[in-house]
């Protein structure tokens, strides 16, 4: 019947470019939004699920499914999303291609029906950097000056220069990866921004002495390895790889936390921090000793206080940043004519 039909928008990652997803500034701006939407409690998100197809593998072939809603008057924005992102970290040196790869599908409020379906693996790469970047906003000293960098993949890059966004100050950045050759490319590819790159040969010299840190390796629950001696005064560490820092870091008594979203507490492997507190370790932290960077944004909490303090930051990634960021996508293509429709259905079966 004439008028029951459904179509639903693809949209590749070229197009979702020509709306601005591979633009720092862009995304950038829509991950802030997200975070204060998440603050007001304009947001529904389940939690962190991966599919692993080696059981307990975690840093291995996965799937991680994520869903929200975005339900807010302020902005305007009521839409719901489903993000799907499987993994395998051979990708890059078997096929040269990313590790992961995302799609996000996105549904009307109204109807439920879907909208569009996005590419959501630049969005995610570069929301994850911006989110690790917000962290550092908030809670790293604004005197920072030397950054390092554990793994110098594909997220490394998006964490720096979302940290570089905003540290005014950064002079030089060490990088060491387990693939020499790796950090080696970075730093090449990198040099231009006129910082002193240098490529070092342990984890332990990009930690010591960094005032910022982010660790975006692939290693697994079980294979931490950073040690609290590594942790300069008043340094900040983002997680973005979950499990690198041993448990004895958690504990010091100079250490506070900085999270995306408090709730990652309750998720088992999420990250090394969240496992402690479901296993007794230590006592779930409350504020002051731990701040959800949406609290700083939206003035209703400072981030750091002490220019002495270490901040562990965990980043596990949210997916309202992606689902805002891949609607203001589905907006821009609806106004450009970009994306390719398809159908669902031509007539409804059975109506
Ligand atoms: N927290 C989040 O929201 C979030 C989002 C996306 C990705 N991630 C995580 O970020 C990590 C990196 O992703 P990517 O896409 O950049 O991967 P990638 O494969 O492009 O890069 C990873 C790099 O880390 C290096 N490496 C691996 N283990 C190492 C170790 N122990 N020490 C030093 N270097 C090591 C590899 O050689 C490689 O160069 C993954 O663990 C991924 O799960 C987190």
């Amino acid at each position: 019947m004439a008028g029951k039909e459904n179509k639903v928008l693809w949209i590749s990652q070229e197009e979702a470019m020509e709306i601005g997803a591979g633009d720092l500034n862009w995304v950038m701006n829509n991950v802030i939004r997200a975070n204060k939407m998440l603050g007001r409690g304009e947001t529904i998100e389940i939690p962190l699920f991966h599919m692993m197809w080696q059981e307990g593998k975690h840093a291995g072939k996965r799937i991680g499914l994520h869903a929200c809603i975005l339900n807010s008057d302020e902005e305007n924005v009521h839409v719901a999303g489903v993000k799907e992102i499987p993994s395998n970290p051979t990708n890059p040196r078997k096929l040269g291609k990313p590790r992961s790869n995302g799609l996000v599908e996105l549904f009307d409020e109204e109807t439920g029906y879907p909208l569009a379906v996005v590419d959501d693996t630049l969005v995610s790469g570069i929301r994850t950097g911006c989110g690790s970047g917000l962290g550092a906003k908030c809670f790293a000293r604004e005197d920072s000056e030397v950054m390092g960098l554990v793994g110098s993949g594909v997220i490394a890059g998006y964490c720096m220069q979302a940290t570089l966004m905003f540290m005014k100050h950064i002079k030089k950045i060490k990088v060491y990866d387990i693939r020499r050759e790796n950090a080696e490319k970075f730093c090449e590819r990198w040099k231009h921004l006129g910082y002193e790159f240098s490529v070092v040969d342990s984890a332990e010299e990009a930690i010591r002495d960094s005032d910022i840190v982010h660790t975006v390796t692939t290693v697994d629950v079980g294979e931490e390895y950073v040690e609290p001696a590594w942790l300069k005064k008043g340094s900040f560490h983002s997680f973005v790889s979950q499990y690198d820092y041993k448990e004895e870091c958690h504990l010091l008594p100079n250490v506070k936390f900085g999270m995306d979203w408090l709730d990652r507490l309750n998720d088992r492997d999420s990250c090394t921090l969240a496992n402690m507190v479901l296993d007794g370790k230590m006592a779930k932290p409350t504020y002051p000793l731990v701040t959800q960077v949406s609290d700083v944004l939206l003035g209703n909490k400072p981030g750091r206080t002490n220019p002495d303090d270490i901040y562990l930051f965990a980043t596990i990634g949210i997916v309202i940043t992606d689902v805002l960021n891949c609607y203001e996508v589905y907006k821009g293509c609806l106004e450009k004519g970009l994306g390719t429709e398809v159908y669902q259905w031509k007539e409804p079966h059975n109506m």
